[in-house]
């Protein structure tokens, strides 16, 4: 029998009381809305709801010419992509000393992984899972992001994304709902501050992207359709929005992709039903670049209709498309959309405004003395150079060729296209970055290596054999300087260096503008140039060391079998350069873990470890007929979710569990012991999984419930515990509802998801 109704009364109690609180208002800001909105023409309301971008700075879509005009005459809410203090306070002064209304603007831009001072890309930085690490980088962008001007970032992303040809991969946080939501959840406190009350300067507007299942797209295509069940939405893809929801996130940025058919943009269920009233959004909902006009594309009719249909969604805010701007006032005489729709969009937008403090001090983020103290200082890449260094992960080190030595006379040799490269480190999405500043693999080996190595260098291959492949991946400024030389004389020259050699580092993979938005690949290895070249390396016999760039989960099985050591360092930012040296050279005992899996073969995709059992599991014993699997190829991935090597070992006891037997209103805990039976101190990621084994609807052969990141030093033990509440053993059933069902559980603990001791308890 299971207690469903219980577990709901339950439920229901806690969301009213959440409910209660999201819901309190401040009275002053009430009035003081009211009373502006009370003057506020039909026309200068829209203009609150019109997000223009400067001009073309990201994609040359934007067309906005005569932008000071349109702020005098009340048009324009907000601005995106414009950094500095002087050029900003100018374009605040003309709203809020030449408009009617003298309402402030809001000044966005994509933060996304850093600012100056840049972080890893975000799927790198998941790898750290370390919170309180993104916490802090996310409260260091909008330091600097503030200091210079900049009041609301287009960040968290977060979703969820099981299709690694799918460029943005490298924009969120990985595959899993839960791991995505801590990191939602830290997201947001580092931008917004903890109380969410944007009581300082340096505490900016979040905006949680891109509502909803974007990371969905068929077949990895950027901008492709998504059709989802709904039991999958609300159990998988949904949970981080939810929790970036929960965390107080400001706004809310729609998708580009269709949910259950309709454009998210003009989606009533998604944006009203599921964000407003089922989970209780008090913020502002805005499109993406764009997106309004897209909903014409997708065939739902003309850019008006488009703007009527998005309005009565619940979209607040009109990214670019222009299409509020230009056709909501006649479709209010029209009596196609009401007077109060514009209203309730428009109230939106300013209650944010009033949050952050900008009725109060429309200058409040253009201090003119904070960017010279704020922005990549000292310490803000001493920070960035640490959680660098933790976010990049051992894949494989056979016979430890990792770490090299500092203190022996020797001679390395770097090769590959990525060795040399400063605007390729920061990686995609980071519009703030200055490229010409980053390290480039060779400087950063030196600066850290001390005397007694000597580091040569060559770069041995292309990118791509094939040019305009490498045009297209090197764009907005990260060009390779592709060599004309032919691949024989480029590889003669590394094979030359190398021999000179101890050990070789092999700087390849992929070029920053390979992964994020537009940049979906079919082959998802490291190019065939680049990988004959390693091949080449290989048989001179020397340890070679593969420092692998990836904005996404390659496939690596050849790499895996040949190379001894592979240490996949994404794209670790404005200081990835020593960060790499830093662990090469052991300063720092690699301690990242994936939190996507990495497939063996594009074919298998999607492949996560969090999928069902099916009716007819296959063992992992090779080929069985009429079982779930392949005739050539493996069920299993090549790194599991959660996976990452580390220069030292640990050892896990049994699990130990205060009861086998727990209630819905009690808790158990589950503990281990572990212990780092190495030689080097070292950190490791205790992770936490359960199964539900007998539901009501078939559920996961087990799914991420918690993870604690310890630091031991060599031979080290240490316990560590963690509560099993009703609360992680709840799941939507087929009626939506988010209940725990009575049974029989498997909690699993370990240091990967496939790499768990397992225990049995039972929730009566
Ligand atoms: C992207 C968003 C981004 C926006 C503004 C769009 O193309 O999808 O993630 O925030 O541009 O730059």
């Amino acid at each position: 029998m299971k207690r469903v109704f219980f577990t709901v009364f339950i439920a229901a109690f806690i969301t009213a009381v959440t409910v209660h609180a999201q819901q309190t208002k401040d009275p002053k800001m009430d009035s003081f809305i009211a009373n502006l909105m009370s003057k506020m023409t039909l026309e200068e309301k829209i203009g609150q709801m019109n997000l223009p971008s400067e001009g073309d700075i990201i994609t040359g879509l934007g067309a906005n010419n005569n932008i000071a005009a349109k702020i005098k005459k009340g048009q324009v809410g907000g601005m995106f992509n414009i950094k500095g203090v002087d050029k900003i306070k100018d374009i605040q002064r003309i709203a809020v000393e030449e408009s009617r209304m003298k309402i402030p603007m809001l000044f966005g831009m994509d933060v996304i992984h850093g600012y100056e001072t840049v972080f890893p890309i975000p799927l790198g930085i998941a790898s750290t899972w370390d919170m309180a690490a993104i916490e802090q980088s996310a409260h260091i962008a909008a330091t600097e992001a503030s200091a210079d001007g900049i009041n609301w970032t287009f960040s968290p992303m977060v979703d969820i994304a099981r299709d690694p040809r799918w460029g943005r991969v490298s924009e969120g946080s990985g595959e899993d709902p839960f791991l995505g939501g801590e990191i939602a959840k830290a997201m947001v406190r580092g931008y917004q501050g903890k109380d969410n009350s944007f009581s300082s300067n340096t505490n900016i507007l979040a905006c949680v992207k891109h509502f909803a299942l974007y990371g969905a797209v068929e077949a990895g295509r950027d901008y492709n359709t998504v059709d989802m069940s709904h039991l999958r939405m609300y159990n998988e893809y949904l949970y981080p929005y939810k929790a970036a929801v929960e965390a107080g996130v400001g706004s809310v940025m729609a998708s580009f992709n269709l949910v259950d058919g309709i454009p998210a943009h003009g989606n009533q269920w998604l944006l009203t039903e599921v964000l407003r009233n089922q989970w209780k959004f008090d913020g502002f909902t805005v499109a993406d670049y764009g997106g309004i006009g897209e909903i014409v594309s997708h065939g739902l009719g003309n850019l008006k209709a488009a703007s009527e249909m998005a309005l009565k969604a619940g979209l607040d805010m009109d990214m670019v498309s222009e299409g509020f701007l230009h056709s909501l006032t006649k479709s209010v005489q029209e009596g196609k959309v009401t007077q109060q729709q514009i209203d309730a969009a428009c109230r939106r937008v300013l209650e944010a405004k009033y949050k952050l403090g900008l009725f109060a001090n429309p200058y409040k983020y253009c201090d003119p003395l904070r960017a010279k103290k704020d922005i990549y200082n000292k310490e803000n890449r001493a920070i960035a150079r640490k959680t660098a260094s933790e976010s990049f992960v051992l894949l494989k080190n056979e016979g430890n060729v990792l770490p090299l030595s500092k203190n022996k006379k020797q001679t390395i040799a770097v090769i590959g296209p990525l060795a040399d490269t400063r605007s390729n480190m920061v990686g995609t999405w980071s519009v703030a970055a200055k490229l010409d500043r980053p390290a480039t693999v060779v400087e950063g080996l030196k600066e850290v290596a001390g005397k007694n190595t000597k580091i040569l260098y060559a770069k041995g291959a292309n990118l791509t054999a094939d040019a305009t492949l490498e045009k297209n991946s090197t764009m907005f400024g990260r060009e390779l300087n592709r060599d004309d030389r032919s691949e024989e004389e480029l590889k003669a020259e590394a094979l030359q260096i190398a021999a000179q050699a101890d050990v070789i580092i092999a700087a390849m993979g992929e070029s920053s503008e390979m992964s994020g938005e537009s940049s979906s690949r079919t082959d998802i290895g490291i190019p065939d140039v680049q990988k004959r070249l390693l091949a080449e390396l290989l048989k001179t016999g020397k340890p070679v060391v593969l420092v692998l760039f990836a904005g996404r989960p390659m496939t690596l099985v050849w790499e895996q079998a040949n190379v001894p050591a592979i240490l996949n360092v994404w794209f670790g930012g404005s200081e990835a350069a020593t960060a790499i040296a830093d662990v090469v050279f052991g300063d720092v005992n690699p301690s990242g873990k994936l939190s996507s899996t990495f497939p063996r073969s594009v074919a298998q995709i999607p492949v996560y470890y969090n999928h069902l059992n099916t009716g007819r599991p296959a063992s992992d014993n090779g080929f069985q007929k009429f079982r779930s699997n392949y005739l050539d190829e493996k069920n299993a991935p090549l790194y599991p979710f959660g996976f990452g090597l580390s220069y030292t070992q640990f050892s896990y006891s049994d699990i130990k569990l205060s009861s086998a037997m727990m209630t819905s209103n009690t808790e158990i805990t589950a503990s281990v012991t572990v212990t780092n039976t190495g030689k080097t101190d070292g950190a490791e990621v205790v992770q936490l999984y359960i199964r539900d084994l007998v539901g009501s609807v078939s559920r996961p052969v087990k799914e991420l419930k918690g993870f604690q990141k310890i630091k031991l030093k060599a031979g080290e033990s240490k316990a560590v515990t963690f509560k099993i509440t009703t609360e992680l053993l709840k799941f939507y059933n087929s009626m939506l509802e988010h209940v725990a069902e009575p049974g029989d559980f498997e909690l699993m603990i370990g240091s990967s998801s496939n790499d768990v001791k397992t225990v049995k308890f039972t929730l009566n």
